[in-house]
């Protein structure tokens, strides 16, 4: 049994503009230990995806569909279940810590404040693993910094203890979105390696949620390619780097910037990420996509294609190569 299995998972909001849909027929499923990074430009919902999982959409959202978690459908549970869960089960890491980090709260507080709610420990006990949490994420001194208040850290500094209170609770599966896009490019390398050895020692699944392919190729078995609320392609990950055949993650990995290329090779994809409220007709990559046709008016459905990998193209590069 997957340890996740989204089944048909749909996101719509209500705005005073109409409805805004934000994830279309979503399916996907996570086993244990898995590593799947989530792909996609700004606004193509992957972020509504992991907060539908976890009962955070905000208030005009509803979400449809099936997400059973360890078997057990979860997708709009009541809170005391969510609650619990996540507590427990599934931690979520977000981008900027200070969202997740009370800034009025000692960090020995915070964390110890959740193993002496969810697991009993007693207030010594746990302060113990909060500070064996710190060393984990290779904070110096973590036995006298752990008195010190969120703002006392650096940005850097922060977002590791983020990661020492997700992993607190030993959870069975990290959803990290966007961890490390407000941290310069060395202490994200930094935290990308601390995620990853932290993944292989603790063998939780982890959902990586990014807009940097870069961050995926290091970290990532597999990958999840999102457009306009949908799955455009997902492969394992080496496959598709190397050989990208939707037209979408083509033109991803065009606009990466690359050292031995220089800026000269890069190119960004014409024209911008679609309004969610008025998305075309078909696939929603038709209005950039430089292959689209006719055909692309209907939504190409996610079939199975060449090495492993499920597509929704009706016009993939290998076709147009041929
Ligand atoms: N409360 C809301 N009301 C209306 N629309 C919303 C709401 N929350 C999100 N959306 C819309 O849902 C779409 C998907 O958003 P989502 O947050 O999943 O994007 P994302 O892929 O995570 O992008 P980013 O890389 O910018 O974080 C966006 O078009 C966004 O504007
Ligand atoms: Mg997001």
């Amino acid at each position: 049994m997957p340890l996740l299995e989204i089944d048909d998972l749909s996101v719509t909001f209500d705005t005073a503009d109409g409805p805004v849909h934000a994830v279309n027929g979503l399916s996907l499923t996570l086993d244990r230990g898995d590593t799947l990074g989530i792909v996609g430009e700004s606004g193509s919902g992957k972020s509504q995806t992991a907060f539908a999982v976890l009962g955070l959409l905000a208030r005009n959202g509803r979400a449809t569909g099936s997400v059973r978690f360890d078997g057990q459908e979860i997708l709009n549970a009541p809170p005391r279940v969510l609650n619990r869960i996540r507590a427990e089960r599934i931690a979520i890491i977000f981008q900027d810590p200070m969202t997740s980090l009370n800034p009025y709260m000692k960090i020995a507080d915070q964390m110890t404040e959740v193993l002496e709610l969810h697991q009993g420990l007693a207030r010594r006990d746990a302060l113990a693993e909060a500070v064996r949490m710190l060393d984990a994420v290779r904070i110096p001194g973590a036995r006298d910094r752990v008195r010190l208040y969120p703002h006392e850290f650096s940005g850097g500094m922060r977002q590791r203890v983020m990661i020492a209170m997700a992993l607190l609770c030993r959870p069975d599966l990290l959803i990290a979105d966007e961890p490390t896009t407000a941290l310069d490019v060395t202490v994200q390398a930094q935290i990308m390696q601390l995620l990853s050895d932290l993944q292989a020692e603790f063998g939780m699944a982890t959902m990586l949620i990014t807009h940097d392919l870069g961050v995926v190729a290091g970290f990532c078995e597999k990958v999840t390619v999102m457009y306009g609320g949908r799955i455009m392609e997902r492969s394992a990950a080496g496959p598709l780097f190397a050989r990208p055949t939707h037209p979408y993650t083509s033109g991803l990995l065009a606009a990466v910037p690359r050292v031995d290329r220089g800026t000269s090779a890069m190119r960004a994809i014409p024209g911008n990420p679609p309004n969610m409220a008025r998305l075309p007709e078909g696939c929603p990559f038709r209005p950039r996509c430089p292959h689209a046709g006719e055909d692309c008016a209907v939504m190409p459905p996610l079939v199975p294609a060449a090495d492993g990998r499920d597509r929704a193209c009706h016009r993939p590069a290998e076709e147009i190569a041929a």
